[in-house]
């Protein structure tokens, strides 16, 4: 019998770099010695404190529901937070805690769209974004982007491609998979321009924290911010707790009530000791820690890029944030998870294809993450298996 699944999960594409990780696995079962540059994870564990903030808070009977927005003092927290670190006011009612930035992401495109609704994001972008959009039956706009505008959207292009069916665009910064940034007057042009056409500007700001030679930015910290935008993070990335589960939005206060009534059905609350780690990583001693972390992978980026140069090899833009290097390796290939897939049974080196990210230049694009410490060794693989190649492309 051939069971029935419904027509929008028949057209969901998988999560690619979950394959590529799921062979790598494998491989290194079978003894190979595998360098993971694929997952955009950071190698590091979460910071110890977490973990006994969690045991305590679970020793001590804080195993159930929390009310579905989150724990008042997380929220609290987090608003403290964002007037220390990046001098924003934001006030803690607007903060919604919720399972990972994807239920963050999950929520506030269900609170926002109707079917047929267009959304307009970056090509190349965070795939998953395009699913939730379309598991709404709302459709997305990809608008090509390339080194000339560092890989992000403009209000030029917002204008280009704009229609009245737009409710929303979503843009990251930094992004995955380019690591670039979006200007802060940028941002504000484009929350503005959205602004008078009664559109959201969705901003996933769950790499800030991870940025180089600059300070962290979040949009909140404008003092004129229009009330249509939205912000995503997560304890994910710069605070190292991808398999906690714990992220947030902050919405205007007009949305609060939509998103706690969705949140009340979709997962009834984030979950708790993850809420009573993150409390923890938020006090002082754990940003220092934080911070050590982020100059290590800004010692990570600088090292990549070098010796990806000094093996040869062009790239159009130094990523300024995240823990990504997106690499045009066309000169090579025309398919590239066929040049990952190459790579990975030849050299051990596991990277993820551009496919995963974007249709238009996603077969002559792929990702490194610099999530593994063994950058050089990396290289040289790559540089060895690029040098085989010879004449011959894949
Ligand atoms: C841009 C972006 N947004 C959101 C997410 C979701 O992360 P999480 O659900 O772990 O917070 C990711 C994960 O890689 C991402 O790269």
């Amino acid at each position: 019998m051939s069971l029935p699944i419904s027509k929008t999960a028949a057209q969901i594409a998988p999560f690619r770099v979950m394959k590529i990780l799921g062979q790598a696995k494998q491989l290194e079962a079978e003894g190979a010695d595998i360098i993971h540059m694929e997952i955009g994870e950071p190698d590091f564990p979460s910071l110890p404190c977490v973990h006994q903030a969690a045991i305590k808070a679970a020793e001590q009977g804080c195993t159930h529901y929390t009310p579905t927005l989150g724990l008042p003092a997380l929220r609290q927290k987090l608003s403290a937070f964002y007037a220390d670190f990046y001098q924003a006011e934001v006030n803690a009612e607007q903060i919604v805690i919720t399972p990972g930035s994807s239920s963050a992401l999950q929520l506030v495109l269900t609170a926002i769209l109707n079917p047929n609704d267009k959304v307009l994001m970056a090509d190349p972008t965070y795939p998953c974004n395009r699913q939730f959009v379309e598991l709404l039956q709302a459709q997305v706009i990809s608008v090509p982007v390339d080194a000339d505008s560092q890989y992000q959207l403009t209000v030029e292009r917002l204008e280009k491609h704009w229609n009245s069916d737009v409710k929303a665009v979503m843009v990251a910064s930094p992004a995955n998979p380019t690591g670039t940034l979006i200007e802060q007057d940028e941002l504000l042009k484009m929350a503005h321009f959205l602004a008078e056409r009664d559109g959201y500007l969705i901003v996933d700001e769950i790499y800030q924290g991870l940025v180089y030679e600059r300070p962290a930015e979040s949009v909140l910290a404008h003092n004129h911010l229009p009330e249509n935008v939205i912000v995503i993070n997560s304890f994910s990335k710069f605070f190292g707790m991808t398999g906690w589960r714990l992220g947030w939005a902050v919405a205007p206060k007009q949305l609060i009530d939509v998103l706690d009534r969705l949140g009340q059905n979709l997962y009834l609350s984030a979950p708790t000791p993850s809420q009573y780690g993150a409390l923890a990583a938020l006090e002082k001693d754990a940003l220092i820690e934080l911070e050590q972390r982020r100059q290590i992978f800004q010692q990570r980026r600088d090292r990549l890029y070098q010796a990806m140069q000094a093996a040869g090899f062009t790239l159009t833009t130094l990523p300024q944030g995240a823990f990504y290097l997106y690499w045009d390796v066309s000169e090579y290939t025309h398919d590239s998870e066929q040049f990952c897939a190459q790579l990975l049974e030849q050299t051990g080196v596991a990277i993820t294809p551009g496919t995963d990210f974007g249709k238009v230049a996603g077969n002559t694009h792929v990702r490194l993450a610099y999530t593994n410490d063994r950058i050089e060794e990396a290289v040289e693989r790559i540089r060895q298996f690029i040098n085989n190649l010879g004449d011959t492309s894949i």
